[in-house]
C-alpha cells in the first residue's frame, strides 16, 4: 500500500494531480478546507479515476488536525503534496495578512508534523512569479529571484527559502514545481477549473465569454513590446502537470534526488501572447470571442515562459498537450458545467 498525502487535493490542480496519482497505483487521502472548492470534486477525481479516495475536511495549519492524520497513516505514508494556499493575486494585495498567515504556517504546520513523525518526502507547489520579470527567456532554475510582484507570489518565494532551510536541518528530502499557467480540464470532463466570482485569470474568463456568462474579455493592454503588443505567458495543460507531481513524487520515493531540495520550472516552454490565446480558443472551438483592447493591468509582467531542459533530462518530463488542445478541454468544461450542448 502507497499512501500519499494531497493537501488542497481537492482544488484545480490538487484534483487532477489526485487522478493522476490514482492512475499510477497510489492511494491518497486528501485534506482540504474546502475554502475555495466543494465536496462535489470527490464523485469528479473518483469518476475521472474510476477509484476511491480518502477525504478528510481539515485546515493544513491546524496541527493538531494534522498530527493525528499523518499519525494514522503514517506506516504506508510515501509522500506529501502540498498545494494547500490561497493563490488569488489581486487579492493577496488587498489581505496580505490572510495570505501569510494561511499560506505560510500551513507550510510551517506540514513540515514540522512531517519531523515529528520522520518522514520525508515533500513536493511543494512553487511559481514562476518567484522570477519576476526574468530579464533573460526562455527562464532557467538558475535565474535570480525577484522581488515577488505579489504577497502571493512572496509566499511562495519564502515557502522555498523555509524548505531549503528544513532540508539542511532535517532529513526532509523536497520538489518544489515552479508552475507557468495551468489552464484546461481534465478530458473527461468529471473536473476542471471553478474560479469563484469573476475569473482573475485569463482562460476561465474566456471560457465564461464563449459560454456567454461574461459580457466581453478585457484584454488587458496591447502597448507591451511583443509581437502583438500583448503579454507573453507559457500557458500549460493541467493534465501535464499533474503528472509532472507524480514523477517528482517518484524521484524522491526512488531516492534519485541528487539534492534534498530540488527545482524544477513545469511549463510547455512555448510562449503565447494573449491575443494569440484568443486565436487558437477561436480556431479550436469555432466559438467567436467578444472582446476589447483595455488598459494594462497593474503588475502584469511582459513576458515569461520555461526553459524546461532540467524538467524534461532530469524528471525524464515533457509536455505532451498544446494549447489548442488545452483550450479545447477548458471549453468542453465550461459547457458541461453550464448545460451547454
Ligand atoms: C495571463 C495573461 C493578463 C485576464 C497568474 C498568477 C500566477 C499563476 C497563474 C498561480 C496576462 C491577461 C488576464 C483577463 C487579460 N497562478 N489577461 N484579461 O497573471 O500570468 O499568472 O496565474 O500560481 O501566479 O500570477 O495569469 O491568467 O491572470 O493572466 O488580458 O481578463 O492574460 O494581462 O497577460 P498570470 P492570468
Amino acid at each position: 500500500m502507497k499512501n500519499v498525502l494531497v493537501t488542497g487535493g481537492l482544488g484545480y490542480i490538487g484534483s487532477h494531480t489526485t487522478v493522476e496519482l490514482l492512475n499510477a497505483g497510489f492511494e491518497v487521502i486528501v485534506i482540504d478546507d474546502l475554502s475555495n472548492t466543494e465536496k462535489s470534486v470527490i464523485q469528479g477525481i473518483e469518476q475521472a479515476s474510476g477509484k476511491t479516495i480518502t477525504f478528510i475536511e481539515a485546515d493544513v495549519s491546524n496541527e493538531i488536525a494534522l498530527n493525528s492524520i499523518i499519525q494514522e497513516y503514517k506506516k504506508t505514508l510515501v509522500g506529501v503534496i502540498h498545494f494547500a494556499a490561497f493563490k488569488a493575486v489581486g487579492e493577496s494585495v488587498q489581505k496580505p495578512i490572510k495570505y501569510y498567515k494561511n499560506n505560510i504556517l500551513s507550510l510551517l504546520t506540514i513540515l514540522d508534523v512531517l519531523q515529528q513523525n520522520t518522514l520525508d518526502n515533500l513536493i511543494f507547489s512553487s511559481s514562476c512569479t518567484v522570477y519576476g520579470q526574468a530579464e533573460k527567456l526562455p527562464i532557467t532554475e538558475s535565474a535570480p529571484l525577484k522581488k515577488a510582484e505579489s504577497p502571493y507570489g512572496n509566499t511562495k518565494k519564502m515557502g522555498e527559502d523555509i524548505i531549503e532551510d528544513a532540508t539542511k536541518a532535517y532529513k526532509l528530502n523536497a520538489i518544489c514545481l515552479r508552475y507557468f499557467n495551468p489552464i484546461g480540464a481534465h478530458p473527461s470532463t468529471a473536473i476542471g477549473e471553478n474560479p469563484k466570482g469573476t475569473p482573475q485569470n485569463l482562460v476561465p474568463f474566456i471560457t465564461q465569454t464563449a459560454a456567454g456568462i461574461r459580457q466581453q474579455l478585457a484584454v488587458f493592454g496591447n502597448d507591451y513590446p511583443t509581437v502583438d503588443g500583448t503579454c507573453v505567458r507559457d500557458y500549460i495543460y493541467v493534465v501535464d502537470l499533474a503528472k509532472a507531481h507524480v514523477i517528482a513524487l517518484q524521484r524522491l520515493i526512488d531516492k534519485k534526488n541528487t539534492h534534498a531540495k530540488e527545482v524544477y520550472n513545469i511549463g510547455t516552454g512555448k510562449g503565447s501572447t494573449v491575443l494569440e490565446v484568443i486565436n487558437t480558443f477561436e480556431a479550436a472551438t469555432a466559438q467567436k470571442l467578444n472582446y476589447e483592447i483595455t488598459d494594462r493591468r497593474e503588475g502584469d509582467i511582459t513576458a515569461a515562459y520555461a526553459d524546461t531542459q532540467k524538467a524534461n533530462t532530469e524528471l525524464g518530463w515533457k509536455a505532451e498537450y498544446d494549447l489548442a488542445f488545452a483550450l479545447n478541454s477548458a471549453w468542453k468544461w465550461e459547457k458541461k458545467c453550464r448545460g451547454i450542448k
